[in-house]
């Protein structure tokens, strides 16, 4: 039975009282691994929190969960299978690592082949995919991609059309490869929107569109009968979760424009954070000091959401890419027992992008009503050619937004112009952005979510709540639908002549 009543308990001073009594805080509380500083010095968390949130864990058998996840146990007890997203970075179970290597194995024969130009010349790669089959590579290509010309690499998610006639308008359909991805290879978005590019390849003269298509999946027969040629789909394991599946074939356009060294070394920073996350203690485990931080602001300090915000332009899609990972997996209002959580869940996971948010945002963070938690990541080395003065400007604000977050401003004269302070941040420092640190600091999201499910009892392998939009949208446009009435308005004025 998880025990909270030590966390709940918890009441720990001011940030700015905790750095005074200590004066080895920021070591004590900060945590180096795979070219990444994780500072959690200006989080309430203490030596009592820590010892408080350890005894959570061990009433939550805590570390029996991750060995039972790193050894291919079927952890996702409501949909009855393992989870291996862990086994893509060769760290899960030894059956399961072995797989995944030999299916790495087959992308990266294909990739060879299509640089071979077996598939005739290929300039554009249009990826079609949706949630976890598009927010992953679309991450990737958009953090690592900018300084390589190898091919140019579209994501198109929406089944609004607007999202694939802008790729239309910018490819050439002759020297374009249409990406298929989808786990399920049965999601609306992504089928209409693959059937529209293979009509746009044939509008063009394209003699064979089907022969221009690679499938991502873990359906492969799926796929084979849509169409695609058996040589290229790219299965990947059922076990691998949609929004952790970057690492498996949905890797491919990151894999094929970065390059196959490229995507090797982020599955090994990937791994050098699962070795991190399996064998240090809890007081050092950046994922584990994390999640403790994220549950004494949720659930002590009934915080509703955390912010994360990249203070690098090559980061601008990582707060949306949380979203999914931490919303999708943990926001869930019953325990894997079947029971309703007596507390609350994940919270609500935003950002944005520094410096911009500091102009937009950035005022109810700093004086509004709400407490938010801030993470912010930052990287040491700029990807920009400019004047130093651009990128030590860039990190000096996150610094500083940290800074004053903290300390606040007290204004006896004038209270409007007062900052409270005492608002707590966390600052996540690579010191470059390559494959290693990225494929590393995802992993670290990764297992953050998994402790944080873990102490909270959720499955955070599931996603049930999706479900029943899109079977009514479905009913919608069979015309069917048993809708209120306000809802029947809408779709009247919609679609009434
Ligand atoms: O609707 C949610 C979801 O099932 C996500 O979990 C998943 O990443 C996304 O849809 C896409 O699913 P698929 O990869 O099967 O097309």
């Amino acid at each position: 039975m998880t025990d909270w009543s030590r966390v709940e308990a918890l009441s720990p001073p001011k940030l700015t009282e905790l750095f005074a009594a200590d004066p080895e805080r920021v070591s004590r509380f900060s945590v180096d691994v795979a070219g990444i500083h994780f500072d959690f010095s200006k989080t309430h968390l203490d030596a009592e929190a820590l010892a408080a949130f350890d005894a959570l864990a061990k009433s939550a058998n805590m570390a029996a969960k991750r060995d039972a996840l790193f050894a291919g146990d079927k952890v996702n007890t409501s949909e009855d299978r393992a989870v291996t997203h862990v086994a893509e970075r060769g760290e899960g179970a030894e059956e399961d690592s072995a797989k995944a290597a030999q299916l790495h194995a087959r992308m990266r024969a294909l990739i060879d082949a299509i640089e071979g130009e077996a598939l005739g010349p290929v300039r554009h790669i249009l990826h079609i995919g949706i949630g976890g089959s598009a927010l992953g590579p679309e991450l990737l290509v958009d953090a690592l991609g900018r300084d390589t010309d190898r091919y140019d690499v579209a994501v198109v998610s929406n089944i609004d059309g607007v999202a694939l006639e802008e790729v239309f308008d910018a490819f050439d359909p002759q020297a374009t490869l249409v990406v298929v991805a989808s786990k399920t290879f049965t999601t609306t978005e992504t089928l209409q929107n693959a059937g529209s590019a293979l009509a746009w390849l044939a509008e063009d003269g394209v003699e064979d569109p089907y022969g221009r298509v690679i499938a991502l999946t873990a359906a492969p027969e799926k796929a084979i009968e849509w169409g695609v040629d058996e040589t290229r789909v790219l299965p990947f394991a059922d076990s691998v979760g949609g929004r952790y599946s970057l690492w498996s074939s949905i890797g491919f356009p990151a894999a094929i424009a970065l390059g196959w060294d490229a995507f090797a070394e982020l599955l090994e920073g990937a791994a050098e954070m699962d070795r991190h996350f399996k064998l240090t203690a809890s007081h050092e485990n950046a994922p584990v000091l994390a999640a403790f931080a994220d549950l004494f602001y949720t659930q002590v300090r009934h915080a509703e959401t955390r912010a994360t915000f990249a203070y690098d332009e090559r980061l601008r899609l990582l707060p949306s890419y949380l979203q999914q990972l931490e919303m999708e997996s943990n926001g869930k209002g019953v325990t894997s027992d079947g029971v309703a959580l007596d507390r609350p869940s994940a919270p609500i996971t935003w950002g944005g992008v520094g410096t911009d948010a500091q102009h937009a945002v950035f005022q109810l963070l700093h004086q509004g009503t709400h407490l938010v938690p801030v993470e912010f990541v930052a990287v040491v080395e700029g990807g920009d050619a400019l004047a130093e003065a651009h990128h030590s400007a860039l990190l000096l604000n996150a610094f500083a937004q940290g800074a004053a977050l903290m300390a606040g401003r007290a204004n006896p004269d004038d209270p409007q112009r007062a900052y409270p302070g005492d608002r707590p941040s966390t600052t996540l420092l690579l010191d470059q952005l390559d494959p290693r640190t990225l494929g590393a600091l995802i992993a670290f999201y990764e297992h953050r979510t998994f402790v944080s499910g873990a102490l909270l009892g959720i499955n955070p392998f599931d996603q049930f709540g999706v479900e029943l939009g899109k079977e009514m949208a479905k009913a919608a446009g069979e015309g069917g639908g048993d809708f209120d009435a306000s809802t029947r308005d809408l779709i009247h004025r919609a679609f009434a002549d």
